[in-house]
C-alpha cells in the first residue's frame, strides 16, 4: 500500500481517538440548541467521511502524495531555515506636545478627522451618531470638511470620501498619531449602525478606498498614515470594521477590545510594519438587517437625481419612459404605475418600520412584529441575525478592496503588505449565513464583455427569488428595491449625462429593455424562460453576495498578499457557518464559473468554514495558535488552507488543526467533536495531530504532491 493510504490511516486514527474519548451523552449535554439541531448532520458527515475519504484523496491528489520531514512538533515544510519571530520595532512617534482630549462633543457633527500629529485621548465613552436630523448623512454645507458630502450625486466638486456617509468615527489622515482609548469605548449607536452600514470605528486613512476604487468616485487623493498607535480601550459597535485601512506604515495596535463588528475586527490592506498585540475581538451577535437595507439607503439619492428637472428633460427627449408602468396582464402588479416619487416613497416606507425598532433599541419580538404588520419590509429583516456577506476575524491583504476572489501573487504586485507581527489575539463568535444572490449577467457588445448587473451604489440586480423578487416559478413580484432598479435602469444614460460620478463607474444598470419588458413590466416570462430564449446573451450570475462581491466563505483569518508575517498565541474560537449551498436551480452543479472581474472559479464555497487562509503570501509562521469550534452546517471545514492561490514558506504549528477538529485544547473542552472531513489542498502542506489533548504535543508531517 502506498503512503497515501498511511496518511488516511493516520487521519482515521485521530478521528477514532476523538470519538472514543467522547461519550455521546456528554457531547449532547454540551451542545447548545444549535449544535443539537445539527448533531445529526455531524454524525452523518463522520460516516460519510470514513466512507469517502479514499475517493476524496484520489480526486484531489490524483498523482498520489509523499509524506516526509517527520519531526516532533512543530515541523516545517519548504524552507527549513528558522526565520524566527521578529517583531517590528516599536515606531518612534514624533515627539509632539500636542495632546487632544476627545469628548462626545467632538463627534456630534461627523467623523473626527485627525490631520496633525499628536496624542488623542478619549475622555469619555463616545457613541457615534452624527446628524440624526439630516438622515445621518453629512450636510451639504459640510462639504469643505467632508468631501463628497451631498445628498444628490452630481458634478465632480461633489465627489469625495464622504460620498457614502460618515464611514468612520475617527479617520487618521496624519502621521505620528497616538490614539489612547484611555479605558473608554467608542462605537456607533444602534441607530447609526443601522443607518450607516458601511463603517469602521477607526479608519487608517482619509478615505475608505484608495484612488479609483469603491462604489462611486471617492476622489483621487489618498492619504495613508505612518506611525500610528492605538491602545488601551474598546472599539465598540460597527456595521463593518473595528479598524480598517489601506497602505499605512508602522502601525501598532495594543491592548484593545474590538467588539460588535459585523464584517471584520481588523482589516489592513497593503500595510507595512504592523504590530498587533493583546487584542480580544468578537462579532456582533444579532445583526438586524440584510444588505438591501443599506442599498436602499444609498440608492435613494439616485432616484432623487432622476427627478431633477434637467434629468427629466433629457429623459423625455430620449423617448425612454419616465415612469415604471406594469401592464394590465401582470400577474402580481397589474396596471401599477410608479413615478420617481412613488419609487422614493416606497423605499423610505420599507425602511421606516425597521428604523423605528432600532430607535426603541430593537425590543424583543421586533422581527415578528415587522413580519406581521409590515410585510413589505420583511425582506430587509435578518432572520438568523448572521452576517450575509463574507466576514473575517482578521484580514491582512493587499492595498485596495477585498471584494474579489483570492489573488495570485502576480496580481498583487506593488500592493502587498509586509512585516506583520500578531501576538496574543483572541477572536471569537464568528457567525455567518452568507447569502448568495442570483444576479443577471449580460453581454455588452460595445465592450465585448459580460457584466453582472448592479446598481450605481454596487447592489446586485436580483434576477432570482431572493428577497421575494420573483415567485417560485420565476415570475417577477418585486420589492421596493427591485422596482427602483427597474425604474433606474431606464434612466442610466440620462443620469450619465449629468453625473460624472456615475459616468466614471463601470457595469451599471444597463439591462436591455426587452428583458425588463418581458420579466418586469409585463410579467409574461419567467427568469428561466428569458435565459433559455436568449441564446446565451443572458445568464444567471452566481457566486455573488448582494453587493456583487465574490463569496469566499467564512474565515477566521485571511492572510493574503503579504511578505513576512508572524502569528503567535492567536486563538480563533467559534467560527460557525450556516450558509446554504449554492442555488443549484439557477447555477447548475457545485462547480461553476463566476462571471467575475476576478475570474474566480467558484466551488460551493459559501458554506465553507475556514480557520486560517493563506494566499499569495511568502514567509508565514503561525505558532501556538488554535482554531477551534469550527462548524459548517452545509459544507467543509478547512482549518488551514494555503490552496486558494500559491504561497511560499508557510509554516504552521499544526497541533491547531486537529485541536480544531477535535476541539480539544483543554481537557474541559475535549468532549466536543466536529467530525467534518479535513480538506488538505496545500502543497507542501503540513498536518499533524496531538498525542495528548492538553498541550498540543504531537507528530506532524510534511505532505507533498508527487
Ligand atoms: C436534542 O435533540 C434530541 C433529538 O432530536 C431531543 O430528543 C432532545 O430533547 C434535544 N435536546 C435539547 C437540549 O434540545
Ligand atoms: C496604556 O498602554 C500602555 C502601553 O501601550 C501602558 O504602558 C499603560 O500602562 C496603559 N495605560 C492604561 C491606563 O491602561
Ligand atoms: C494577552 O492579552 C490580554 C488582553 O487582551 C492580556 O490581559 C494578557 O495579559 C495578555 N497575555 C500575555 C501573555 O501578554
Ligand atoms: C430637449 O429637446 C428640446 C426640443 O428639441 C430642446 O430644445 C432641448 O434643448 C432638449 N433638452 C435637452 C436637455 O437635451
Ligand atoms: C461622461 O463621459 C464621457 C466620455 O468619457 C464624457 O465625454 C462626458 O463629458 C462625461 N459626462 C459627465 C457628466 O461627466
Amino acid at each position: 500500500m502506498n503512503i497515501l493510504f498511511q496518511v488516511c490511516v493516520g487521519v482515521f486514527v485521530i478521528a477514532n481517538i476523538c470519538s472514543v474519548a467522547t461519550s455521546d451523552a456528554v457531547c449532547e449535554d454540551e451542545y447548545s440548541d444549535y449544535y443539537n439541531s445539527t448533531l445529526e448532520v455531524y454524525k452523518r458527515t463522520l460516516d460519510a467521511w470514513n466512507k469517502d475519504l479514499l475517493t476524496i484523496t484520489a480526486l484531489h491528489y490524483p498523482g498520489g502524495i509523499r509524506m516526509s520531514n517527520k519531526f516532533p512538533s512543530p515541523t516545517r515544510c519548504g524552507s527549513l531555515d528558522d526565520i524566527g519571530l521578529v517583531a517590528p520595532r516599536e515606531p518612534d512617534l514624533l515627539s509632539t506636545n500636542a495632546l487632544v482630549h476627545l469628548t462626545q462633543s467632538d463627534f456630534v457633527y461627523g467623523t473626527f478627522i485627525i490631520i496633525s500629529p499628536g496624542t488623542y485621548v478619549l475622555s469619555e465613552d463616545i457613541v457615534f451618531e452624527p446628524n440624526p436630523n439630516y438622515d445621518w448623512f453629512p450636510r451639504s454645507n459640510q462639504a469643505d470638511k467632508y468631501p463628497g458630502a451631498s445628498a444628490i450625486p452630481g458634478t465632480s466638486d461633489k465627489v469625495g470620501p464622504y460620498t457614502m456617509g460618515f464611514f468612520a468615527a475617527i479617520a487618521v489622515a496624519s502621521d505620528d498619531v497616538t490614539i489612547d482609548l484611555n479605558g473608554f469605548t467608542i462605537g456607533q449607536s444602534e441607530v447609526h449602525a443601522l443607518q450607516q452600514r458601511f463603517f469602521a470605528v477607526i479608519e487608517l486613512g482619509n478615505s475608505p478606498f484608495i484612488a479609483s476604487q469603491g462604489p462611486g468616485n471617492f476622489g483621487s487623493t489618498f492619504v495613508a498614515p505612518r506611525r500610528c498607535k492605538i491602545h488601551n480601550g474598546t472599539l465598540g459597535r460597527s456595521a463593518h470594521h473595528g479598524i480598517h485601512g489601506n497602505m499605512g506604515t508602522d502601525i501598532q495596535l495594543h491592548n484593545v477590545v474590538i467588539r460588535d463588528w459585523e464584517v471584520a475586527a481588523i482589516a489592513l490592506n497593503g500595510f507595512r510594519r504592523v504590530r498587533i498585540t493583546d487584542v480580544v475581538a468578537y462579532m456582533k451577535k444579532d445583526i438586524p438587517v440584510m444588505s438591501p437595507y443599506s442599498q436602499i439607503r444609498f440608492i435613494r439619492q439616485f432616484v432623487k437625481l432622476t427627478m431633477r428637472k434637467d434629468v427629466q428633460e433629457i429623459q423625455s427627449n430620449s423617448s425612454r419612459p419616465l415612469v415604471l408602468k406594469f401592464s394590465s396582464s401582470h400577474p402580481y402588479r397589474g396596471n401599477e404605475e410608479l413615478t420617481g416619487q412613488n419609487i422614493l416613497d416606497n423605499l423610505n416606507s420599507v425602511l421606516q418600520p425597521v428604523l423605528q425598532k432600532a430607535m426603541m433599541g430593537f425590543p424583543s419580538g421586533w422581527k415578528d412584529e415587522i413580519y406581521q404588520n409590515h410585510p413589505e419590509s420583511a425582506f430587509l429583516i435578518n432572520a438568523e441575525g448572521k452576517v450575509d456577506g463574507t466576514p473575517y476575524g482578521m484580514l491582512i491583504g493587499m492595498a485596495g478592496v477585498q471584494v474579489h476572489g483570492f489573488k495570485t501573487p502576480e496580481q498583487t504586485q506593488n500592493r502587498r503588505s509586509s512585516d506583520v507581527f500578531i501576538r496574543n489575539v483572541t477572536v471569537y463568535n464568528l457567525r455567518a449565513r452568507v447569502n448568495e444572490v442570483i444576479g443577471l449577467s449580460t453581454y455588452l457588445s460595445e465592450r465585448d464583455k459580460r457584466v453582472t448587473q448592479a446598481d450605481y451604489a454596487g447592489a446586485i440586480f436580483v434576477f432570482g427569488e431572493d428577497f421575494g423578487v420573483s415567485d417560485k416559478e420565476g415570475y417577477y413580484k418585486g420589492n421596493a428595491l427591485s422596482d427602483a432598479h427597474a425604474y433606474l435602469n431606464t434612466f442610466t444614460s440620462s443620469i450619465k449625462a449629468v453625473s460624472d460620478r456615475i459616468n466614471s463607474t463601470d457595469a451599471l444598470l444597463t439591462i436591455p429593455d426587452e428583458l425588463v419588458d418581458a420579466w418586469i413590466r409585463r410579467g409574461s416570462k419567467t427568469n428561466m424562460e428569458i435565459v433559455e430564449e436568449s441564446n446565451g446573451n443572458y445568464k444567471f450570475a452566481c457566486g455573488w453576495d448582494d453587493m456583487r462581491h465574490v463569496i469566499k466563505g467564512l474565515m477566521g483569518m485571511r492572510i493574503e498578499a503579504t511578505d513576512r508575517i508572524r502569528v503567535e498565541n492567536v486563538v480563533f474560537d467559534e467560527i460557525i457557518n450556516t450558509s446554504p449551498t449554492s442555488s443549484h436551480k439557477y447555477c447548475g452543479s457545485h462547480d461553476h464559473t463566476v462571471n467575475s472581474r476576478a475570474d474566480t472559479v467558484h466551488e460551493d464555497v459559501a458554506p465553507t468554514t475556514f480557520g486560517f487562509v493563506v494566499a499569495a503570501t511568502n514567509d508565514v509562521q503561525v505558532r501556538n495558535s488554535y482554531v477551534r469550534d469550527l462548524a459548517s452546517v452545509n459544507g467543509d471545514i478547512i482549518q488551514w488552507s494555503t490552496s486558494r492561490t500559491e504561497s511560499r514558506g508557510v509554516q504552521l504549528d499544526l497541533s491547531s488543526v486537529f485541536d480544531a477538529m477535535c476541539s480539544a485544547p483543554s481537557p474541559a473542552d475535549s468532549s466536543r467533536v466536529f467530525p467534518n472531513k479535513p480538506v488538505v489542498r496545500a502543497f507542501p502542506f503540513e498536518f499533524g495531530f496531538p498525542l495528548d489533548n492538553t498541550n498540543g504535543a504531537g507528530l506532524s508531517f510534511c505532505v507533498e504532491r508527487l
